[in-house]
């Protein structure tokens, strides 16, 4: 049976950032350091250390399947006109990445959360809200105003995560007669 997805969206406007400021207090006062592929570089080494990520947190995507090979990553995930190494931020515990949130931004005037994870040592702390907050910055920062994302509908922690910080039912719109 085809999976229904859950389709989420968030208004940027209406977000209030000071709601979720003490999550990222909070996980930098537990040494958690916060930065961006941009900042880090993005080097080849640097997009394989994200490969590494994403796929380690992917495996627990429900009915994810196989993950790319790194070539296909590349080609599908980073050598996309979408790809924006300011949009991927990073979380870094004792220098090594433990977390990663990557935002597209789309000509149809919309950013697109593509995947947030965290190590699995490192979940129930508010990294993954820490980052989707800078990750709205970023999305804020190309002037859209809607954030968009999907999940499968066996994901209830990336859609508590999500609503939790305020991300809506996507009701397909129906123009006006
Ligand atoms: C989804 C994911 C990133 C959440 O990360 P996390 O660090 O555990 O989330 P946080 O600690 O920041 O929790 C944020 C909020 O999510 C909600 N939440 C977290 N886990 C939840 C769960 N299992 N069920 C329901 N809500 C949950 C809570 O409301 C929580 O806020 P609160 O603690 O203030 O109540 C993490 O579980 C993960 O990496 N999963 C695998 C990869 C994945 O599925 N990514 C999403 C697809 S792109």
């Amino acid at each position: 049976m085809a999976v229904k997805w859950v389709r989420l969206e968030l208004d940027l406007d209406a977000f209030d950032d000071a709601r979720f400021e003490p999550y990222l207090q909070r996980c930098r006062q537990a040494g958690i350091e916060f930065t961006t592929m941009a900042a880090v570089g993005d080097t080849v080494e640097h997009r394989r250390a994200l490969y590494d990520l994403n796929k380690t947190c992917s495996a627990d995507i429900p009915e994810r399947g196989e993950f790319y090979t790194f070539d296909e990553y590349v080609a599908q995930r980073i050598e996309t006109p979408t790809y924006d190494p300011e949009g991927v931020v990073l979380a870094l515990d004792c220098g090594s990445w433990v977390g990663m949130a990557t935002t597209s931004i789309h000509p149809e005037g919309h950013a697109f959360s593509e995947m947030t994870g965290l190590l699995a040592g490192h979940r129930g702390r508010g990294i993954s809200l820490a980052m989707k907050v800078l990750a709205i910055g970023f999305a804020r920062s190309h002037g859209v105003h809607l954030l968009r994302t999907f999940h499968h509908p066996d994901n209830a922690a990336a859609i508590g995560m999500n609503r939790r910080l305020g991300f809506v039912n996507d009701e397909p719109r129906v123009a006006a007669t």
